[in-house]
């Protein structure tokens, strides 16, 4: 059977199996339910190894291909993980679970990659090793580095390693990639200022915190204004700022929280340093004690030349020209794919959802339409990327 209908018949069961992760979602590493459907659907169509709780709940599929010739082994990522969010959709597979809703399109990753799986274990028409990742927590948790810190990269012999996220507003059949940096690097900043608090009407006897923080979040936009290269990317937003309750009370402490996103680890290590430096000098300046935390987060998303190039030319040839754009703009939002771009080279790519609410909306939706759009991918990367002998 060719490949167009082999991945049109088992579109009815993806489908399914999206539905019923999407009306039961799970948070963070918490996602068991849904590492044993796919444990489960893996093992039933005949996956050579299936191994799981690898990185607390993550689970890692091989499958070998006909030919072992090339040595080579290639790896697929997709999350699992749901969104605390209240779903507000009256489809009839809406969320089950108050509070906790598929927002970002994981299911769909899931039941992609899961598809792909069935796919290569069915046809195994490659000369090497493809192994499907399914990660926990990639919603804040970082369950891509806790796969890598147990062992993944080196367990299963991987040298490559792609992943994929639907973008709403992209029609389906389209695809976004870019050359280097994709997503950016998401810091936090948390800064704790005490001066000395008393009362209103008498300034002169404090040393009031509140005025040292507000100099001090002016100060911090000079970082990308002043300090950086115009041509450079950097975001300090300082997002949270607490102090005091009272209209005749100067507080003693101000509590302010920030998130920092560079493209580059040179911008990311100016933006830490800078951020301590204007902190220290203007709370030397106005005769504070501070603690000043930078809490490195998901690092910058970079694509490696070459697997990018090779991913536009599977594309096109699979779908034709045109269908994939290699002028999007970098976006400052981040994924913890990071991770693995660190630690093995690969490509992060874009995949059409058609029009639907945004990422993370309560209203949002997978477009099940998708679904056969990304097999398709998955299985031309890995039998493009080895190619079986003749
Ligand atoms: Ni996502």
């Amino acid at each position: 059977m060719p490949k167009t209908e082999l991945i049109a018949a088992i579109h009815p069961e993806l489908t399914a199996i999206r539905r019923d992760l999407h009306r039961h979602p799970e948070l963070m590493y918490d996602v068991h339910r849904t590492a044993g459907v796919v444990a489960q659907k893996l093992t039933e169509w005949g996956v050579d190894e299936v191994v799981a709780g690898i990185g607390k709940t993550g689970v890692v599929g091989v499958i070998k291909g006909r030919g072992q010739g090339s040595g080579k082994v290639i790896a697929m990522r997709a999350d699992m993980d749901a969104l605390p969010i209240h779903e507000e959709t009256n489809l009839e597979h809406r969320s089950t679970v108050p509070g906790k809703m598929h927002a970002c399109g994981h299911d769909g990753h899931t039941a992609m990659l899961l598809g792909a799986a069935k796919y290569l274990a069915e046809t195994r028409d490659f000369d090497g090793t493809a192994v499907v990742i399914f990660q926990p927590a990639e919603e804040g948790g970082a369950g891509a580095k806790a796969m890598i810190d147990d062992g993944l990269m080196t367990r299963f012999g991987i040298q490559e390693v792609y992943g994929m996220h639907n973008k709403p507003g992209l029609p389906v059949g389209q695809f976004d990639v870019r050359k280097g940096p994709t997503m950016a690097a998401a810091d936090r900043i948390h800064i704790k200022i005490e001066g000395k608090g008393g009362h209103a009407a008498a300034p002169h006897r404090v040393n009031d915190p509140i005025v040292a923080a507000c100099q001090l979040v002016t100060a911090l936009q000079t970082i990308s204004s002043r300090n950086a290269d115009p041509l450079d990317s950097i975001v300090v937003s300082v997002t949270a700022m607490n102090a005091g309750e009272a209209f005749n009370v100067i507080p003693q402490t101000v509590e302010l929280k920030g998130s920092v996103r560079t493209l580059t680890p040179q911008m990311r290590e100016l933006a830490e340093k800078r951020i301590k430096e204007v902190t220290a000098g203007i709370m030397t300046a106005f005769g504070m004690s501070f603690v000043c935390d930078y809490l490195h987060g998901y690092p910058v998303t970079f694509n490696h030349a070459a697997q990018a190039e090779f991913v536009v030319g599977t594309i096109e040839a699979a779908f034709g020209e045109g269908k994939v754009d290699t002028s999007v703009p970098p976006t400052m939002g981040s994924e913890d794919f990071s991770y693995m771009l660190e630690e093995r080279p690969g490509a992060f790519i874009n995949i059409g959802n058609g029009e639907s609410a945004g990422l993370h909306h309560p209203a949002y939706e997978f477009n099940d339409e998708v679904i056969p759009v990304g097999v398709t991918y998955w299985a031309n990367l890995v039998e493009t990327a080895m190619p079986a002998k003749a």
